[in-house]
This record gives C-alpha cells, sequence and structure tokens, in this order.
C-alpha cells in the first residue's frame, strides 16, 4: 500500500505551489505588527521593573520563533528570582501592576498547568500570556528560530501545515490534538529526513550556544547564517513537501514502534524510550519527543478518541492532493 501511495504521487503536483506560497504570504504579519508588539513589551518591561528591578521581560512562542501567523496573542516570560514568596504570590501582584496600569481583562491563573497572567492592551488590541520563568520555552522558541533561518521551506511548510491545522480543529490540546509547537516540531524533523536533506540537526552539530536550565544542559550549532545553502542540493517544492508531510504522518509513520527526535535527527525506538505503554495521562500514542526535555512527549495529550480524529485528518489532506482533481472547491 506504501509503494503504491508513493509512485501514485500526481505529475501535476506543481499546481499546489502557487495558492500555497499565497497562503504563506498572506499569513505573515506585517511589520506594524512587529512594531506594536514591540511598543506592548516595553510596557511591560517599565512596569515589571518598577517592581522588581532585577526582573527581565523575555518574548517567546510564535511571536518570537518566526513561526507566528498575522494577529497572534504574544507570549511572554518573566525571569524573575524570588525566595520568600511562591509563584503563585508573584502572579498575583504583577496582575495588580497591570490592572492599575489600565491594562484590560488582566487575570491570574495561578492553578493552570502553566500558571500564567493575561491580560488585553487596549493601546494596541493585542492579547498576551505572561508566564514566569519558562527558560526552557525562551530557549526551544531560539532553537526554532534558528532551524526557520536554515531554509525558506520550513517556514513556509509550517504556515500550512499550522493554518490547516486550525482550520481542521486539530490544534487544540485541550481537545487531545496537538499544539502548535508540536506541529513544527514535526515539521523540522521531517525535514531533517528528506534525502538530500533540507534542514540539518543543530544538537548533533558542535556547541556553539550553552545554556543549563534546571540541570537540563541545551547546546547547539546557532551560527546559522553559515548554513544558507545547507537545504539546496534538495529542488523539492513547497507542493511536493506538504504532499509528503501528510503522506508520511498518514500512511509511513509507525506509530505503534516509533518516536520522531528532533534532537537526535532521526527516528527513535519507543522501547528505547520506554514508551510503549499509557503512564499516567501520558498514552503516547504519536511521540513527539522534545528537544530539550527528552521526558517530555508532545504528544502526550493525545488520547484513544483524537488519534484516530488526527490521523483521518493526516489521510483527508493526503488524499485530496493526492486525488481530488478540483481541490480548491470549498475545502481547506
Ligand atoms: P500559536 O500561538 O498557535 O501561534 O503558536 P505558539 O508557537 O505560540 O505555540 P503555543 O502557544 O502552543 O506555545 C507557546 C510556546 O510555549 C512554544 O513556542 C514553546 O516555546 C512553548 N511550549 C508550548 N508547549 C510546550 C511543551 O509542551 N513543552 C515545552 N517545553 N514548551 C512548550
Ligand atoms: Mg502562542
Amino acid at each position: 500500500r506504501i509503494m503504491k501511495r508513493q509512485m501514485q504521487l500526481r505529475s501535476d503536483i506543481g499546481i499546489f505551489n502557487e495558492p500555497f506560497l499565497a497562503i504563506y504570504e498572506s499569513l505573515i504579519p506585517a511589520e506594524e505588527e512587529k512594531a506594536k508588539q514591540k511598543q506592548l513589551l516595553e510596557l511591560l518591561e517599565r512596569l515589571v521593573c518598577k517592581e522588581w528591578p532585577n526582573a527581565r521581560i523575555y518574548l517567546y512562542g510564535s511571536c518570537a520563533n518566526s513561526f507566528g501567523v498575522s494577529k497572534s496573542d504574544i507570549d511572554v516570560c518573566l525571569a524573575i528570582e524570588y525566595r520568600d514568596t511562591d509563584k503563585s504570590e508573584i502572579l498575583l501582584r504583577l496582575a495588580d501592576i497591570l490592572q492599575s496600569d489600565n491594562l484590560q481583562n488582566v487575570q491570574a491563573l495561578t492553578r493552570a498547568r502553566v500558571p500564567i497572567v493575561k491580560l488585553m492592551d487596549p493601546m494596541t488590541g493585542l492579547s498576551c500570556d505572561i508566564c514566569i520563568n519558562n527558560v526552557l520555552a525562551v530557549i526551544n522558541t531560539k532553537l526554532l528560530r534558528d532551524y526557520a533561518q536554515i531554509d525558506a521551506r520550513l517556514r513556509q511548510l509550517a504556515f500550512i501545515v499550522k493554518h490547516w491545522a486550525k482550520s481542521r480543529g486539530v490544534n487544540e490540546t485541550y481537545q487531545g490534538t496537538l499544539s502548535s509547537y508540536a506541529y513544527v516540531i514535526m515539521c523540522i524533523h521531517f525535514l531533517q529526513q528528506r534525502r538530500p536533506a533540507i534542514l540539518p540537526c543543530l544538537q548533533e552539530m558542535e556547541t556553539t550556544y550553552l545554556v543549563t536550565v534546571d540541570d537540563i544542559e541545551c547546546a547547539f550549532f546557532d551560527q546559522v547564517e553559515k548554513l544558507h545553502n545547507f537545504g539546496s542540493r534538495n529542488k523539492e517544492t513547497i507542493a511536493q513537501l506538504v504532499w509528503a508531510f501528510f503522506n508520511y504522518w498518514a500512511y509511513r509513520h509507525d506509530y505503534a514502534n516509533s518516536v520522531i527526535s528532533v534532537r537526535t535527527g532521526s527516528i527513535i525506538s519507543k522501547q528505547e524510550k520506554d514508551w510503549t505503554r499509557r503512564i499516567g495521562n501520558d498514552r503516547h500514542l504519536i511521540c513527539i519527543e522534545d528537544p530539550f526535555e527528552v521526558s517530555h512527549d508532545l504528544g502526550r495529550v493525545v488520547d484513544k478518541h483524537s488519534i484516530k480524529v488526527l490521523r483521518e485528518e493526516f489521510e483527508r489532506a493526503a488524499d485530496i492532493m493526492q486525488h481530488d482533481p478540483n481541490p480548491w472547491r470549498s475545502k481547506v
């Protein structure tokens, strides 16, 4: 079945190139959005430093990893040292400070899995989540941004995949489907696996960037300007790559035995990671290793029901691209 699908790739797959690139272009945030983000960040920095002079503010997530589409919320991390209080108290104090400066809808969610303060800035219209000391997220943001600079096809592919996932309702972690972060990791892995490879494995190269956070050593090659030509021997177009991405997740990935690993640039076995059975709430039905928190499966949210939904959506996308004579008719 797999071979047959491979050989049947439609000869006019190129009809998808232009529409995909048009979607990609339409999703790129405008410069004025960047300016608004900067404005809000500066405001937050001023307010925070008045209260905690040694604290710092970092952007992370899609507004800083270059995979953010237009009109995304922004993710902010407050880096702060504290001793005699706990995180909830800091969050509540932060919410107070923000509230008294006219920021709107300020809410401290102290009991969430990742506790945050949410707010809306009426000056820029931007919504924002602030977490505390989530330094790993700041570093994985840098890793993703560095990968994006190596080959333009990564950002194009990830935008199309994120757009598809949002349109099809499979970008909802609370419903058991995958986070945007997980989809981008899947795209990076996929491009590492093409032959010739389109992306290298930065964590297997010489270390030029090294930070240790919570006993986790984050080391990788970050002089990506030296890798601009890395993928140039591979001539695949965005249409071919999007098709191959869905085909991989629909028909080729070995869900029973494989873990995708951007850290090693390869596939590793579930056995090796002891991810063969449900442990607590982690079901390991689709296994996506976090590049730094290696015990962390980004697919852990996926359950018995949602794995079916996801796989059917991958198949649907692959099949439309493969067979539909008029794929743009009322479909996403
Ligand atoms: P959109 O908001 O959908 O555009 O994408 P996003 O990249 O901001 O993704 P999301 O809001 O899902 O996550 C924000 C950031 O949190 C990610 O970019 C990561 O840096 C971090 N993050 C999200 N989920 C995880 C996770 O499961 N593990 C780790 N280590 N970091 C995560
Ligand atoms: Mg986000």
